[in-house]
């Protein structure tokens, strides 16, 4: 991720507007504590929450939570009540400035998230996408970005039609779409900033606490480590006037012990590692598993990540690769991840 990144002295950030060459003031001691301050203290946690800024349709997203979990709970599915599983899909941003003009970006493009809900979905499982304004969506990955205009033509009597280079992924995509979202299995939930991703994350965590461990967590997005705290930040937009600017950014606290541990105690965790480094990619994959006692961590390299995972667990390491260079690695991903839901149920019921 990009805030990793930043270990390295000075690093560029993403602006909206521009791209800046920040360089950070925080010490090298910050980073190289990394792993010791994982250990969240609720402190930290309620700290974060208490001094985000509010978010403006909580009410909304809390009742259409409530109405997706009380129509999916009375479902059932494979083998026992409907499993509803919560997908992270795509980067959160780290604001600058409250008026925001400029931000802190990473490079995920959601493509993972969108993937996978279409994989759950497929295997019987209802879907919360959370996922990142503007990012990849379920159901749209094979049609063109610029889809209004490359997918639609106008014919003579001025109706619009499908192109017909277009008109099967349109097909499927309407399709699949439809289907999940008339079904009720599909509930999408925007987010932009770090501080809406968690806020949004409790909101559905708690939500689906009365699932057990019928309710799963995907959490594939790539959450900022570092933030502007709301009451440090400039309230207008910084003026490059005054010349370089330092920043000291604060650590976000690690929200996947307080998940495990509070939001939903029963729920089937998986959270994922990635790393460009392949040389300590599985240290930290492990070290995760234990830590936050995930039930799974999927391991990933930046520049290999569409082709393979590896699946860690209490069992081992299992390598996942996609079929061939078309087919998907989220594909053999979710049916193993579906397997192994499958025995974490079974157990907990026994
Ligand atoms: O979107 P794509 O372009 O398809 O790319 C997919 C992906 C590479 C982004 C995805 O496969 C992936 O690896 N996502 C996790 C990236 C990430 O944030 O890694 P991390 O090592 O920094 O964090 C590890 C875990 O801790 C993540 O599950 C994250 O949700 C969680 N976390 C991170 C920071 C934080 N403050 N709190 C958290 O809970």
């Amino acid at each position: 991720m990009v805030n990793n990144l930043a270990s390295y002295q000075s690093f560029d950030f993403i602006f909206s507007t521009v791209v800046l060459r920040v360089s950070l003031a925080i010490s090298m001691d910050a980073f190289t504590n990394l792993d010791a301050m994982d250990e969240t203290t609720s402190v930290e946690v309620k700290s974060f929450f208490d001094s985000a800024p509010l978010l403006k349709d909580a009410n909304s997203i809390i009742r259409k939570l409530t109405q997706f979990i009380d129509h999916n709970s009375s479902l059932s599915g494979i083998e026992g009540p409907r499993r509803v599983v919560c997908v992270t899909s795509g980067g959160t941003t780290v604001p600058l400035e409250q008026r925001c003009v400029r931000y802190i970006d990473n490079f995920s493009s959601g493509h993972r998230g969108a993937t996978s809900t279409e994989y759950f979905l497929k295997a019987g499982y209802s879907v919360i996408f959370l996922y990142r304004r503007g990012t990849c969506q379920p159901y749209c990955r094979s049609l063109p970005d610029d889809l209004l205009l490359e997918c639609f033509e106008l014919t003579d009597d001025s109706c619009i039609k499908v192109h017909e280079s277009h008109s099967e992924a349109v097909k499927r995509a309407i399709s699949g779409h439809h289907a999940a979202v008339s079904g009720g299995f599909l509930l999408k939930l925007p987010f932009t900033t770090i501080f809406e991703y968690l806020q949004i994350l409790k909101l559905t965590a708690m939500s689906m606490k009365i699932l057990g461990p019928s309710a799963m967590f995907y959490l594939a997005a790539a959450v900022s480590d570092f933030y502007v705290p709301w009451e440090s930040m400039a309230v207008h937009k910084i003026q490059s006037a005054s010349g370089p600017l330092d920043m000291r950014l604060a650590q976000v606290p690690k929200m996947l012990s307080v998940l495990r541990k509070e939001w939903a105690p029963a729920a089937f965790c998986i959270s994922f590692k990635l790393e460009t480094d392949k040389d300590i990619l599985l240290e930290k994959a492990d070290k995760a598993l234990r830590r936050y006692k995930m039930n799974a961590v999927v391991a990933n390299e930046l520049s290999t990540r569409k082709e393979v995972v590896i699946l860690v667990t209490n069992s081992g390491k299992v390598s996942v690769y996609r079929e061939n260079d078309h087919a998907d690695v989220e594909s053999p991903l979710i049916k193993l991840l579906v397997e192994k839901h499958s025995s974490y149920i079974k157990e907990i019921n026994a």
